[in-house]
């Protein structure tokens, strides 16, 4: 494990915030990282663990050690006729071992495809898209205690998953390093297209509903996200940087009355949904560039670097939108992205 002084974190955020870091280390094992932990603890520099820095915003240069989680490997832990457990380390790449996946014929993933980051995140945040969570797929995983270094097993409870949310972003906040994540998939297709989208892109592709397979589903999904969400590498974004809010029903019945438009979705929990991103393109944002960074054209839900952009030009315009948004709807939508 080499420590390196004043490195640029720029390549290691998809957003592309040219902010430095006093100390870095790249980590490829637990115990390297447990080294990293350790010179942090020495030389009292607070730490901050980063993946595929796809879901960060950096507003400052970061005054502590940051360890890059480079943590490699996969493996198949056991199988049945019906399904498989794999095992994945942490620093592997989500899209990555999406594809592996299909083209094992192992399925489960492939709504989830193309999401930026790492197997480490997706846990931490629940990740979802096109009606899959990260949690319809877990099986378990392991993780680091930051201050005993024993390994600790997370079952699907213990993490406590909801929308965008686990354990590990609320009572355990920097007590854990996620060091290997299992994920139960099935040898069987189960078709997941209700979302209106994917059946569209299907019928675009010539394929009905009853001949898809789970690659062409990963293909549609792939097509949809290209045309709706800017390729970071091309334009800095860390994909939606507020999550949807839920209202009460009675909130949104009298906003429907004002707004007939607006959108909402049942929840379970007598809450309703409502898509921040209608919510930010009424309020005007969607395709306005503000200074160095926007509110993409596609997608008013991703803020954009137009390539200059400082972290906290973005936090100013996310805090803009914020206020715009409540002040018109009396919503409150919160950052899915982590503010640094
Ligand atoms: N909408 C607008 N204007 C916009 C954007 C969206 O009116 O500028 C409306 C759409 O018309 C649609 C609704 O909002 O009716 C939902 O839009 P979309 O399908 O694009 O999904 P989203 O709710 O904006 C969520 C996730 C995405 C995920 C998609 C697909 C969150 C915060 N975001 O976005 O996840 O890919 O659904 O399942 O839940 C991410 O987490 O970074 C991410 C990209």
């Amino acid at each position: 494990m080499t420590v390196h002084e004043q490195v640029s974190l720029e390549p290691y955020n998809s957003f592309g915030i040219s902010a430095h870091s006093a100390f870095f280390t790249e980590v490829k094992n637990a115990v390297e990282f447990w080294e990293a932990s350790q010179f942090a603890a020495a030389n009292s520099l607070p730490k901050l663990i980063i993946g595929g820095g796809s879901n960060i915003l950096l507003t400052q240069d970061y005054s502590g050690l940051v360890i890059k989680n480079n943590l490699q490997g996969k493996s198949i832990v056991s199988e049945t006729t019906d399904d498989i457990i794999l095992r994945f380390m942490s620093g592997e790449n989500w899209h990555e071992a999406v594809l592996w996946t299909l083209a094992n014929n192992w399925y489960g993933l492939e709504n989830l495809s193309l999401i930026p980051g790492t197997m480490g995140a997706a846990p931490m945040q629940n990740i979802g898209a096109y009606g899959v969570e990260l949690k319809d797929v877990f099986h378990k995983l392991e993780a680091l205690h930051l201050q005993s270094g024993e390994t600790h097993t997370f079952n699907a409870n213990d993490c406590a998953f909801g929308y965008r949310e686990s354990v590990f972003k609320n009572k355990y906040k920097n007590t854990y390093f996620i060091t290997a994540v299992e994920l139960r998939l099935q040898k069987r297709p189960h078709i997941k297209a209700d979302y209106g989208d994917i059946i569209d892109t299907l019928s675009k592709n010539n394929i009905a509903l009853q001949d898809a397979t789970p690659l062409a589903i990963s293909k549609a999904v792939i097509a949809i996200r290209q045309s709706k969400l800017p390729d970071p590498k091309k334009l800095g974004n860390a994909g939606s940087f507020f999550k949807n809010p839920s209202i009460s029903v009675s909130q949104f019945e009298a906003l429907t009355k004002k707004f007939p438009d607006i959108k909402g979705y049942s929840q379970a929990n007598e809450k309703v949904k409502v898509p921040a991103g209608w919510l930010i393109e009424q309020c005007g944002y969607k395709g306005k560039i503000v200074g160095n960074c926007g509110s993409h054209a596609k997608q008013a839900l991703v803020l954009v670097n137009y390539g200059q952009a400082k972290g906290n030009e973005i936090l100013a315009l996310a805090k803009e939108i914020q206020e715009t948004v409540f002040q018109k709807f009396g919503i409150t939508i919160e950052p899915e992205v982590n503010i640094i």
